[in-house]
This record gives structure tokens, sequence and C-alpha cells, in this order.
């Protein structure tokens, strides 16, 4: 069956797994990778299928509302799958309200321009919402974050991605737009921007710098490889029912410093370094504000009713994720190079 469906952010991280998954599993789709190219975006994260017939790029920011409006004219999509966003907890600590502008008003105009275009014929199209684990807030010792978890966000990132959850669901609610949402963990894999955690660490330790660790390293995150979550937005756009939401995680919980440990091993051995090297590179530095504990989401809705279970184990996918930094330096290079030196200097400065 044909299609036409607009992914947003498809130049970023995550984006571009996504953009390539349905490129390349379905060619009877057109595809429609829609991307502002800002810090984040970069086409050099599709380069690889960029000539495919059924691919198509859009340089488009969702805060225009009459070139959303001329999108939605020119290929009048069945679906959405929304990514694009401001990602970053650090960057939104420092500019709030760039993260209010895409996240939330950028989500609403999206919203919008699908209500405005598909108006009277909500049949067999999709509005799907890619969303985050951030939104439920903080865990202690104990316990997942499930779909009914009630939202507790407490950076403006994550304040800005709650925000546009209940827009979605007041959308689907009040207009019958027929959404779906999924609220993942955090992801790790190829073209990663160095500016998070794992990425930043792996360039870190090829360049021989220090590796700051925020406050004590004793917060948890629960880890998924990327091209897993990519499967997940698969499996949710097509057999995901209307107005529902699923949670996506790998039920695989590191505290930062074990996995900071367990990062600085392998990457001594891929470099050929004797063990204990790049462990020598942890600097402990001032905690970022408000930093949430823990993270660890139950995925128990997606994988019983959509039969979703992650593919590699974390070792595999960490393997596979550093082999792709050490074969992929010039990306790490243009990348790093730019606005990324300063906001590196102003955000690991003192
Ligand atoms: P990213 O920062 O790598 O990419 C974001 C993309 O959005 C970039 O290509 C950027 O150019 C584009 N973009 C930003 N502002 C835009 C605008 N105003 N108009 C059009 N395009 C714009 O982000 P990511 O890590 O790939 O995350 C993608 C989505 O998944 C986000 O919605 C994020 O909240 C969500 N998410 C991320 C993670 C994670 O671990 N990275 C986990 C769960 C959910
Ligand atoms: O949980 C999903 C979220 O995961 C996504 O919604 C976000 O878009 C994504 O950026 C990510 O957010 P985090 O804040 O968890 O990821 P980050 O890589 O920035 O940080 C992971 C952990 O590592 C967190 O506890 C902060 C810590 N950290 C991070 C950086 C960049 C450090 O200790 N030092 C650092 O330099």
């Amino acid at each position: 069956m044909s299609k036409t469906i607009v992914i947003t952010g498809g130049a970023g991280f995550i984006g571009s797994h996504v953009v390539r998954l349905f490129v390349t599993k379905y060619p009877s789709y057109q595809i429609v990778n829609l991307d502002a190219l800002t810090y984040a975006g970069n086409l050099e994260n599709i380069r690889d299928i960029e000539k495919s017939p059924n691919y198509n790029f859009e340089k488009q920011n969702i805060l225009d509302v009459e070139g959303l409006d001329a999108l939605f004219a020119k290929y009048n999509p069945d679906g959405v799958i929304h990514l694009a966003a401001e990602s970053h907890v650090d960057r939104s600590i420092v500019s709030p309200l760039d993260f209010v502008y895409t996240n939330v008003i950028g989500t609403v105009n999206l919203l919008n321009a699908a209500k405005k275009a598909w108006q009277g014929s909500f049949q067999d199209r999709r509005f799907y919402h890619v969303s985050t684990d951030e939104v439920y807030g903080a865990l202690g010792q104990t316990g997942f974050f499930t779909e009914s978890t009630r939202y507790d966000p407490h950076s403006p990132y994550s304040a800005s991605k709650a925000a546009s959850d209940h827009f979605v669901r007041a959308y689907h609610d009040t207009y019958s737009l027929p959404i779906v949402l999924s609220n993942c963990s955090n992801n790790y894999g190829p073209y990663h921007f160095p500016e998070k955690l794992i990425p930043l660490f792996i360039n870190n330790i090829i360049q021989k710098k220090p590796l700051p660790v925020y406050g004590d390293g004793l917060y948890t995150r629960d880890w998924l490889f990327v091209k897993d979550h990519a499967l997940a937005i698969d499996l949710v756009f097509h057999q995901g029912k209307p107005g529902e939401t699923y949670n996506i995680g790998g039920f695989n919980e590191w505290k930062n410093i074990e996995l900071v440990k367990l990062l600085c091993k392998l990457m001594d051995e891929k470099l050929g370094n004797s063990p204990g090297t790049s462990e020598k590179l942890i600097t402990y530095v001032k905690d970022r504000p408000g930093h949430d504990r823990r993270y660890a989401i139950d995925a128990t809705k997606i994988s019983s009713e959509l039969g979703w279970k992650p593919s590699v184990t974390f070792e595999q996918g960490l393997g596979l994720t550093i082999d792709w930094y050490l074969e992929n330096t010039e990306w790490l290079k243009h990348v790093t190079s730019g606005e990324y030196q300063q906001y590196y200097t102003k955000q690991y400065q003192s």
C-alpha cells in the first residue's frame, strides 16, 4: 500500500534512523523529511539514502505556519511522525524559550496544519508524536514509569515536552485528530550529537580530554539502542491504537558512573590502550540544576500489545556505537567545529 509520510526532525539523531528505516523498508511510501537544520540537524546523517526515489527533503521550520500549510498542500500526507525538537536538557537550562517555541508552539503549529489539511477526512490518517520519559519526572530507588504515571517534569526541556504531549492529546479529545504517542528512555547509537553523555565521552576519550561527570555520578538512566527505538516507532505508527500512548525502554538501567567506566574499558580495548587509561580522565564537575535522579521505563504495554522488544544487548549496542564513532571521525570533526566549540567552552568552563 502506498502512503506519504512526513517525518519531522529527520536530519537529527533519532529522526535520521527513522527516515532510513522507512525509506528502505517501505519502497512504496513517499517519505518527506521536514527539518529546519538547526545545530543538531545534519544532512550527513542521511547521506546514504538521499538519492532514493521515495525520499524527499524539505528545509522547513515548524514555527513557520504558512510554510507548513504549503507543505501539507504539496504532499497531502497520510501521516506525520513528529520528532523535530530542541532535545538537550543543558541547553534548555540556558535558553528555555527556544524550547517553548519549537517544542510547544512548533508542535501546535504542526497539529493545526494536519487538522486543517485533513479536515473532514481523518480516516486512515495518523499524527504520531514522539516524546520522552523525562515528562514523568524522577523515580526513587524503585519503581518504573508506566503510561499512567502522573506528569512531573523538572527541566525546561521536559516541561516543554510535557506541554506538547498535552496539546497532542487535547487535539484527539477535542477534534478527534487520530493521534498516537510514545515516551521513550535515553537513546544511544550512531549519529548521536556529541553534546549528550555517550557520544561526548567517546569523543573526549578519543581527544584525551576530561570526562565531566555531573554531581556524584549516581544518576540512573535506562538506555536503548536507537535502531530499536526506530523499530518501535515503526510498530506504533502502523499498529498503535489511535489516542493511545506507548512507553518504550530497554529495561537497561545504568548509574552514570558505572556506564562511564564500562565505556572507558571498551574504548581502551578498541584503542589498544592499557587497562585504566581512559578512567583517569573521569572528572567530577558541578551538578546539573534540577537533575532527575532516576528514570526507568516499564515497556510491558508495547511488548505485550505490539510484540516489540530490544534486539541488541547493551554491550552489543555500545560496541557497535563505539565502532561507528571510530570509523566516522570525519563526521565527528564536522559536527564539533563551529558553534559546538563555543557551546563546549561555556558549558564546561567552571
Ligand atoms: P536531535 O536534537 O538530535 O534532533 C532534532 C532535529 O529536529 C534536528 O534535526 C533539528 O534540525 C530539528 N529541529 C529542531 N528545531 C526545529 C524546528 N523548529 N523546525 C524544524 N526542525 C527542527 O533530537 P533527537 O535526540 O533525535 O530527538 C528526537 C525526538 O525524540 C525529540 O522529540 C526528543 O524529545 C525525542 N526523544 C529523544 C530521546 C533521546 O534520547 N535522544 C529519547 C526520547 C525521546
Ligand atoms: O530520557 C530521555 C532523554 O534522554 C531525552 O528526552 C533527551 O532528549 C536526551 O537528551 C536524554 O536526556 P538526558 O539528560 O538523560 O541525557 P544526557 O546525555 O544529557 O545525560 C545523561 C546523563 O548523564 C544525565 O544524568 C546527565 C549526565 N551527564 C551528561 C552530560 C552531557 C554528565 O554527567 N555529564 C555530561 O557532560
